[in-house]
């Protein structure tokens, strides 16, 4: 019997309210498939900052890697200044943590309604592999003249042979558990020195992946083939910047961000993967009860493929996509039912869902084969 340690990060505004719910999706998942977690709950965010000026002190970091999973809910408030708890927190986590990926699916469930018209669940399963360590968000750069008519600022993006390589080393690995196909994106047109080496890479690479296909995309177009015909994609590797903004918009074919889920992975035991919804702290919402909470349970889904629960996280997924079909609307007031109950339900489905109901092709259940190879 499977036995994890998950450290949870609930953080601000309304990821308590979307983590309390996840663990108690978890909780079932556990009574029903027969594994345990041991759960260490980790202050970080706002009012630890605010408190004590602490962002991502030393021995969180060690207690973080003494654990097998990290569940975080979400950071940020108004009264801290934009960038500080990004940077402090998330970023530095990323880091500390090695977690060389952040893992995007962008999955349509049957019945959940989607912005773009005839959109349906067969032709809007895929996921993106956001290179997570560096390109622009190394944080390097400088500024000269600062405040004044001749203000220079430089922001430099840096990319390694070796970010690239173990990111689409993963993405390689992982379209063979799918359907076998890779597509790069970036702008190798204008950003031709970056773009020349993460070429490279698939090119080198795609001769130990005979079997998978591989493509290649610009960004921009990568922004018109999403919404029209994102049945062209099964895994999308990409920069971390283009990463960031490619998955709000595949979110956005999904469902919205309050779905969307995320992975931070560490591909080689150094650290601890992490699993975040991709919304933020919401402030203005926290304490409603108005935030979806299937976010967090889809990210939980994650986890638990990573841990090898494979089984269990395939059923979490279908029962999070059963309840979501049956909503009104997937956030706000007009979801009919608060947080928590729309947790419960999750709950209610994971006892009845069949873990084959999405075909058993999870995303989750493909991820027990990779992660951890
Ligand atoms: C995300 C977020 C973060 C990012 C921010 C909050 C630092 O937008 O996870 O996509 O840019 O990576
Ligand atoms: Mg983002």
């Amino acid at each position: 019997m499977g036995h994890h340690r998950l450290a949870v990060i609930p953080g601000d505004g309304i990821g308590p309210e979307v983590t309390d719910a996840a663990l108690a999706v978890l909780d079932a998942a556990e009574q029903r498939f027969g594994f345990s977690t041991e759960r260490t709950t980790v202050s970080l965010g706002a009012d630890r900052y605010l408190e004590s000026g602490e962002l991502l002190p030393d021995e969180a970091v060690a207690e973080l890697r003494s654990n097998d999973a990290i569940l975080f809910g979400a950071i940020g408030s108004p009264k801290v200044t934009p960038g500080i708890l990004e940077h402090g927190v998330i970023l530095a986590m990323r880091a500390a943590m090695t977690q060389a990926v952040n893992l995007r699916p962008v999955r349509l469930y049957p019945g959940v309604p989607t912005p773009i018209a005839g959109l349906t669940p067969q032709r809007c399963d895929l996921v993106v592999v956001r290179e997570n360590s560096e390109g622009a968000y190394v944080g390097r750069g400088s500024t000269v003249h600062r405040g004044t008519p001749a203000a220079v600022a430089v922001q430099e993006s840096v990319n390694t042979w070796y970010a690239a390589h173990r990111a689409v080393d993963f993405s390689f690995r992982l379209a063979q558990q799918r359907r076998k196909k890779l597509t790069l994106c970036h702008k190798t047109n204008v950003l031709v020195e970056a773009g020349r080496l993460w070429l490279s890479v698939v090119e080198e690479l795609s001769a130990q992946y005979p079997d998978v296909e591989t493509d290649y995309v610009h960004v921009d177009a990568m922004c018109m083939h999403l919404p029209t015909t994102p049945e062209r994609f099964d895994v999308v590797v990409t920069d971390n910047l283009f990463g960031d903004i490619v998955t709000d918009l595949g979110a956005v074919l999904a469902g919205g961000l309050g779905v969307a889920a995320s992975g931070n992975l560490n591909l080689d035991g150094s650290g601890t993967s992490m699993f975040e919804p991709i919304h933020g702290s919401a402030p203005d919402i926290a304490g409603r009860g108005w935030a979806n909470p299937a976010g967090a349970v889809l990210s939980l889904a994650l986890a638990l493929g990573t841990l090898g629960e494979g089984e269990a996280a395939a059923a979490v997924e279908a029962a999070a996509a059963s309840v979501l079909s049956e909503l009104p609307a997937l956030a706000g007031e007009a979801m009919g039912a608060t947080t928590e109950v729309v947790g419960q339900r999750i709950v209610d489905r994971l006892g009845e869902v069949d873990s084959d109901l999405l075909g058993g092709d999870s995303l989750m259940a493909q991820l027990a084969a990779v992660a951890n190879a």
